[in-house]
This record gives C-alpha cells, structure tokens and sequence, in this order.
C-alpha cells in the first residue's frame, strides 16, 4: 500500500522509521519531511497545512492511507476533505481535533462527563480576571489560542498571577492571543503522557511517556515544546494506567461519539499524576512530539494495521506488543530556543551516534545543504536509544548525543533521571 505522512518533525521522522518497517507498506511519502525522513521515505515538497495540494497528491499518487502528524491541518479539516474525496485518512476530523483546538471546548466535555481536570475559568477583562484570583489557592495563567506550552505561567502566588494578567492583557507580550486568559488551579504533581489509539469506540493505549517540558535542567527555564522524554513511566503504574482509560480515556471516547462528534486517531491525554489521582491538563488530537520518538522504538507490533483499523472502525480486534525495554530520547535543540535562534549551522557526527546499537537519531529542525545537514529549527534532533533499564538507556543516548555537535548547541543534561527517583 501507498502511505503519506504529512508533517516534518521529530515525530513524523519516528512515525516514518516505524512505518518503513511494515511489510504492508510498498511506497511511503512525507509530506513536507526532513533529511531523516528522507532516509526512509520520499519527501514531497508540500507544506502540513497546504490542505489542497496534499489532497492532490493523494489522489495522483493512489494513496491508501494518510497520517497526520501536527495539529494544524486537522483543525483545518483535512481529514474531513480527504474522506469526502473516500481517501483513508488517520485522524480526528476537524470538529474532533477542537478537543485539542480549543479550551472552551475540552473543558466543557471534560466537565458534562465528569472527567478530572483543573478548575477553570476565562476572561476577556482584566480587572474580572484580577477579581477572580482572591481567597484562591496558586493559579496558573494562560493566553489562550496559544500552543505548545508556551504563553503559560505557573504562579506561586496572587501577586504573581496580578503580574501574569498584566503581561498578557494589558503589555501583550504573545500579541492579540492575549484578549483573552484562561485561569486554572495549579496542579502538583508529575505529569505523563497517556496517548491511546481510537476508532471512535474501542480504545487502544500505548506506552506512557514522561516529556520534559522546561527548557533548562532541574525543570527550570521558559515551557518548550519538549526538550527530551522517555518511555515506560515508572510514576504511572499500572493501576494509574488503568484509572486513567476508565476514567478518562473511555469516558472521552464514548462522550464524543454520543454528541455526535465520533474521535478517530491519536486521543493524547497530558495528565498531572495529584495526591487526588490522576488529572487533565490538556488534550492533544495527535501523536505527541518527543514522545512519539521513544514509544516508536518501543513499539513491537506492526503500526500499520492499526492505524487502518483506527480508520475502518475496526480496532476491537486489534493488540498491541511493547518491547520491556526503556527508550529514551534526548531533544537537541538551537541555542536560545524557545526563544530566538540561529539556523544554518552545520551539524557534524550524525553518522557516529547512529551508529551506536540500539541509538536512532531523528530529526526534527534539519535541513539538506549539498551533501552536509544544517539546522533550521529550534528542536533540531530527537537522539533516541533503547536500554535494558532507564540507567542504560540514559548512558547510550548521551553517548549519542557526545558524538553530535554543532555551534550554539543546547541540550538538558537530566532527560531520564526522575525515572531513577
Ligand atoms: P499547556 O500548554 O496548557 O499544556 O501547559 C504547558 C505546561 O504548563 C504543562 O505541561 C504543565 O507543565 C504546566 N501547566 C499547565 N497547566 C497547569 C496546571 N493547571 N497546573 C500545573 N501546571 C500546569
Ligand atoms: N510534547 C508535548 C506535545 O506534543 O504536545
């Protein structure tokens, strides 16, 4: 079968390593890739939100199956223009991906089937917004309509929440995605990533994942989009796991498809692990990004017949078998990233760390320059080793990562170590 993958990150290089590997698969795209998934795929030079050139694509080249990585053209609807043309597409429609799309949306479905999450409320006023705050316990403030983590602040207190509303309301440091804030109890606790195949009815989890969201070692610094993640999460038992399908996952599913907006794809719960039990921080309509990287190399079943199955309806049949190893992906990313940085500067020793057993890198922010690679992002590699236990893992991917270098390169240093805890 012709498979596309559309999207051009770390996750897609993970989602098209896996794919190759399926020996249902004869020809596999990327759309637009990087140089890593070029490795396994061929690129097509097509943009993730270019909804009308992909559909194109797919109907010149006879493609039986898209996947979509990123977010973006899901809430654009891509997979509802697909369907209507009766291609096969893996992931939600673009109603399904408000779950992850808008706020107003996730909580109010969160609150009708009792699902555990934070308590919540928005504003479009400032001083509403300052009123709010008194008598509560330490909130956190949010822009809304802003992705990956960032446009988040994390207050200890009242003073620093008044500060927070000010920055975004009335200074606008994220723009006009600062008219209005979501306020949130804050949550203590660590946080897992539960992501769970679905074709609306069945739900199938994978692996937990813990990602490392803070820029710095120690979680200190500005929220990226993930500087490094790995896979089992020791703090998730299985109990945990299990508390999470029926109390949220299973409700989340079966919820949606009785309002009449059926959930097929990756249904991704970031959950905070409280001394109340689990809870939800957020939901995302799609593979996460590093998580992605360590659960691929983890996962022993063959991915295609499941992501059919998630499109057909017909997932009840399906299982799914994990290597018991640990994987471990450590985020290479530009100097000065989450915030301003460099691009175009020449990477070197790619070759040596892939070389290593049980190491793959991936790419995310790579770009082809003659015959030599160049960064062209913020999170520019995903180095991902696979260990008998979380401390070999650890050791290999950093012995990967010593190998890389390039001018201005930042990575943390402690990917892996709260699992040692
Ligand atoms: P978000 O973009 O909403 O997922 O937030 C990014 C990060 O901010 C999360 O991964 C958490 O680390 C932190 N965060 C967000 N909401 C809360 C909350 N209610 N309590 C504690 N931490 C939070
Ligand atoms: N790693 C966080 C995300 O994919 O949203």
């Amino acid at each position: 079968m012709n498979v596309l993958i559309v999207g051009g990150g770390g996750r897609e290089h993970a989602l098209a390593w896996k794919i190759e590997q399926s020996p249902k698969v004869t020809a596999l795209f990327c759309a637009p890739g990087n140089p890593g998934t070029a490795q396994v795929a061929t690129n097509v030079d097509l943009k993730a939100d270019d909804l009308d050139g992909l559909l194109q694509f797919a109907l010149d080249k006879s493609i039986d199956l898209t996947v979509v990585g990123p977010e973006q053209p899901l809430v654009l609807g891509l997979a509802d223009r697909f369907q209507e043309k009766g291609l096969k597409v893996f992931g939600p429609s673009a109603k399904a991906a408000q779950l992850e799309g808008s706020k107003a949306f996730s909580k109010n479905l969160m609150e009708k089937y009792n699902i555990p999450t934070a308590a919540y409320a928005a504003f479009d006023d400032p001083d509403q917004a300052r009123a709010y705050l008194k008598g509560k316990g330490p909130q956190v403030v949010k822009a809304d309509g802003l992705a990956a983590g960032k446009g988040v602040f994390v207050c200890a207190d009242e003073a620093e929440a008044v500060d927070a509303i000010r920055q975004i309301m009335n200074d606008k440091i994220f723009g006009e995605s600062g008219n209005r804030i979501i306020i949130e109890e804050r949550m203590e606790g660590q946080e897992v990533s539960l992501l769970a195949f679905t074709d609306g009815a069945t739900v199938l989890p994978m692996a937990a994942a813990q990602d490392h969201k803070p820029a710095f070692d120690g979680d200190t610094g500005p929220n990226t989009g993930g500087m490094g993640a790995y896979s089992p999460a020791p703090v998730f038992t299985p109990e945990l796991k299990q508390q999470v399908i029926d109390r949220v996952m299973v409700p989340v599913v079966n919820g949606m498809r009785a309002d009449g907006i059926p959930y097929q794809g990756v249904l991704y719960a970031g959950l905070m692990i409280t001394a109340d039990g689990p809870k939800v921080l957020e939901f995302n309509a799609r593979f996460g990004d590093p998580e992605t990287q360590p659960i691929m190399m983890r996962m022993n079943s063959d991915i295609v017949p499941i992501l059919e199955a998630c499109a057909d309806g017909t997932l009840d049949a399906c299982s799914l078998e994990w290597k018991p190893d640990t994987a471990v992906c450590v985020v290479m990313a530009s100097e000065g990233y989450p915030g301003s940085y460099e691009k175009g500067r020449l990477i070197r020793g790619l070759d040596q760390a892939n070389r290593l057993p049980g190491v793959t890198v991936f790419h995310a922010g790579t770009k082809q320059a003659g015959d030599q690679v160049v960064t062209s992002g913020g999170r520019v590699l995903g180095v991902t080793a696979l260990g008998g236990n979380v401390q070999m893992a650890i050791v290999k991917a950093y012995q990967a990562v010593g190998k890389i270098q390039w001018e201005g390169v930042h990575y943390r240093t402690d990917i892996g170590q709260k699992a040692l805890k």
